[in-house]
């Protein structure tokens, strides 16, 4: 069975529920509190043994590529200012090898994977999303990987979601359940509200073997008039067993605003230096807000 050493991180999405703030600037650069999204998934493929990354980009993204670079002056000065702690923090996102791909039009997640192809080859790979950042004890991916060494197939993280919150997620229906592996009978892109078989939904991180790209080439569209991952995994599945793994750790949803306020505000409390004057902070606006709800 071969290694999983790459993975790809599609990041070419027009990321229109951050406009204006990502007209001119890349959605996977937004920090929470002072690192990019796009560094934590970064580190997460790092931490789980990836040895190859490449970066799918597009219009108006080269600020990713600027940020994994070396930044000799930079250094240079944080070196000489003694600033360590700093200069640690800076070469963390330039210590990999990353490549980047353009998508020249974003037709969809399932295209942006499909436009790395020649790197992947005929290997098994890794995909990783920016909108979900995963704190686990084992990185996320990680998990993923020790389940395609058992079961030689192509592995899905998912993660409970509200009812409620179905349709807006790729959610799986499934067979059987063997602990938190799942042997999936069908994988659903955003099924219509009331009408997902479970509340189990695909959440951006995912094994994949080579043999998806014989599906994404065939390039049909999907929901929203995309080329949807899901629907080429969905008929992989139906030839070869794909399985999903309902992965420990705490998802955080960084692709909507609502999920991006409440992750930086969580971060900002998980953080010793900021923690107490967040909490004191917070406290000062919620009081105002209630006095002027009462007046
Ligand atoms: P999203 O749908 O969350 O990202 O795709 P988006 O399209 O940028 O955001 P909105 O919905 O307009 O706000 C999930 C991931 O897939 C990438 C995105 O960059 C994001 O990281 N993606 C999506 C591509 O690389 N290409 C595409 O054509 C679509």
């Amino acid at each position: 069975m071969k290694k999983i050493k790459k993975a790809v991180i599609p990041a070419a999405g027009l990321g229109t529920r951050f406009l204006p703030a990502t007209k001119a600037m890349p959605k996977e650069m937004l920090p929470i509190i002072d690192k990019p999204t796009i560094q934590y998934i970064v580190e997460e493929a790092i931490e789980s043994g990836i040895e190859d990354l490449i970066i799918v980009t597009g219009k108006g993204k080269r600020a990713i590529e600027d940020h994994f670079d070396n930044a000799f002056e930079l250094e240079y000065r944080l070196m000489d200012a003694e600033k360590l702690d700093l200069l640690t923090e800076v070469q963390r996102s330039s210590s990999i090898d990353i490549h980047y791909i353009r998508q020249k039009e974003p037709k969809g997640l399932g295209h942006a994977i499909w436009c790395a192809r020649r790197f992947i080859d005929d290997e098994p790979f890794a995909v990783l999303l920016g909108d979900d950042i995963v704190v686990a004890e084992e990185p996320c991916l990680k998990q993923l990987m020790t389940h395609y060494e058992e079961t030689n197939a192509s592995v899905i993280g998912v993660q409970k979601v509200p009812e409620h919150q179905t349709h807006r997620y790729g959610i799986i229906d499934y067979a059987e359940q063997m602990g938190r592996l799942y042997e999936v009978n069908r994988f659903i892109e955003k099924p219509k509200q009331g009408s997902a078989p479970s509340n189990l939904a695909i959440m951006g991180r995912y094994i994949l073997k080579p043999e998806i790209f014989d599906y994404l080439d065939m390039q049909e569209k999907g929901a929203g008039g995309e080329i949807q991952l899901t629907d080429a995994i969905q008929k992989m599945n139906e030839i070869d067993s794909v399985y999903a793994y309902n992965f420990e750790g705490t998802r955080y949803d960084v692709g909507e605003k609502l999920g991006f306020i409440l992750t930086s505000i969580q971060f900002a409390l998980h953080n010793e230096e900021l923690r107490d004057s967040v909490i004191q902070g917070l406290k000062e606006i919620l009081d105002e807000e209630t006095i002027y709800m009462l007046s």
